[in-house]
């Protein structure tokens, strides 16, 4: 940076610093997403002592020496959130808790505060959004709360510090990120530099204290507020809370967490007294079925290590422009069309007049491999005009051959549909070949490629 400068350009997407304005961010190639704001005076570099704690504490350790039992975990009250967390919110572990304005974020964390309090810890609830009187509100919708919860309405991240420094509660929530600022930054809150200097200071007291912060972070397309992926690197774990605002139903997905895996996810419904878990989601998705409408199938697909199942839904019908129309809702648009032509030239279907929708019916967003079948299946049953039996569960992917290839965890799949009372399910043939107990009660046809998988359903 020049010498007497006092701003500087930071891209509010990825956080990414320049001396000098872009149209094109160089981290994350988005167009306009740069903002000026003015250069930090001081940056004692928290980010840099992050971790560390106690500062005298210079000395290597052996791995034996470490112990395991500090990373004590605590049960949230929602398993959803356990599991997408990895059984549990770690002590000393920062929390990114991302989504839309009004997808419901601070329902579930004041939810989670709730089940925390009850569970005899001690609770902080910070919320530089809302004043007392609107907490008391929502809280008074999701219920009785009990124990040790307190809330506090403060933006300044010193006052916060000191606060959590004199209480030293167990968990801590800021609702939210955008709304904290430092007052030795002359940067305005939501920017770029406060929102990452007040996650420096947050980042130093979780570890430091061993107390497990959970930061709201909204998601903002539009405006000089800095979003949630600024800080991604400095969290431990980053969940997305998703779902159309429309819908009843919420998916809070994991995308970073170093205590877990990050292929989980869990629903939830959002009712009139809060969210409420959805522990079978096969049941909620397959709900409202149609039964015999050609060109609906179900489709069995893993999310972490749990098997779900979803209806695939596909309308094919007559072009009236020259050229023909596709789209894909839940599933990936340049997959659908990979799907399609695998069928043109390998079955020699003529979809090249049709227009085809694809749907991935609950607005679940789809990228296994596995549903590549179910997909093909779906636009061949309604260009046939023809319903597949409503009883029967497909998955396996789909190769440029045509080939149907084997997709993991076959054994855990088709036991979820015999579950819900499938009664045929198919399947790649080498996936039926590897099967160590074949399930009885469903009948499994083992496929080896599109010809033979569309001859066995229609
Ligand atoms: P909120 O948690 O305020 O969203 P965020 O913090 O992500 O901005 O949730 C807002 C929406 O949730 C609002 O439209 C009202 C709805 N809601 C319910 O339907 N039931 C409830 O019990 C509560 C508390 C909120
Ligand atoms: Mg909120």
């Amino acid at each position: 940076m020049a010498k007497g400068k006092t701003t500087v350009f930071f891209c509010k997407e990825c956080g990414y610093e320049s001396s000098k304005w872009m149209g094109q961010c160089p981290g994350c190639r988005q167009w306009n997403t740069m903002v000026e704001e003015p250069a930090a005076k001081v940056l004692p570099s928290s980010q840099g002592k992050a971790g560390r704690g106690d500062r005298n504490r210079a000395r290597p350790v052996l791995l034996s020496e470490i112990s395991l039992e500090e990373q004590d975990r605590m049960k949230t009250g929602f398993e959803e959130l356990d599991r997408v967390l990895g059984s549990g919110v770690v002590a000393g572990s920062l929390v990114l808790v991302g989504g839309d304005p009004g997808i419901g974020k601070s329902t579930l964390l004041l939810q989670v505060c709730r089940n925390l309090a009850a569970d005899g810890k001690q609770v902080l609830y910070i919320s530089g959004e809302e004043s007392l009187k609107q907490i008391k509100l929502r809280a008074n919708r999701i219920g009785t709360v009990s124990g040790e919860l307190r809330f506090l309405c403060e933006t300044n991240v010193e006052t916060i510090q000191e606060g959590i420094q004199e209480r030293k509660p167990q968990v801590v929530v800021i609702d939210s990120i955008q709304t904290m600022f430092r007052e030795d930054l002359s940067s305005a809150p939501g920017s770029v530099s406060q929102v990452r200097e007040s996650t420096g200071v947050l980042l130093q007291l979780a570890k430091g204290l061993g107390i497990a912060i959970f930061i709201v972070g909204h998601v903002t397309k539009e405006g000089v507020v800095a979003g949630p992926r600024v800080l991604e690197h400095m969290v431990d774990t980053v969940l997305y809370f998703e779902g159309e605002r429309t819908a009843a139903y919420r998916i809070l997905r994991g995308v970073k967490n170093r205590f877990g895996s990050t292929n989980e996810i869990g629903v939830f419904e959002m009712l009139e007294e809060g969210l409420s878990e959805v522990k079978n989601p096969s049941e909620f998705l397959l709900s409202g079925r149609p039964e015999d409408a050609s060109g609906a199938v179900v489709a069995c697909l893993m999310e972490g290590t749990r098997s779900i199942l979803l209806e695939v839904q596909a309308l094919v019908t007559e072009s009236n422009f020259g050229m023909a129309r596709r789209t894909a809702a839940g599933a990936d648009y340049n997959r659908v069309n990979l799907l399609m032509a695998v069928l043109e030239k390998r079955c020699r279907y003529d979809l090249g007049r049709f227009d085809a929708y694809v749907n991935v019916a609950g607005g679940l967003k789809m990228s296994e491999p596995a549903m590549d079948l179910a997909i093909i299946l779906a636009i061949i049953s309604s260009y046939k005009d023809r319903p597949i039996d409503p009883g029967t569960v497909i998955f396996g992917e789909v190769g440029l051959a045509g080939e149907v290839r084997a997709v993991s965890m076959a054994e855990q799949r088709v036991h979820e549909a015999r579950k819900l009372g499938f009664t045929t399910c198919i399947l790649p043939k080498l996936c039926l070949e590897k099967m160590k107990q074949r399930a009885d009660g469903i009948r499994l046809i083992g496929v080896a490629n599109v010809k033979e998988a569309i001859a066995a359903v229609l």
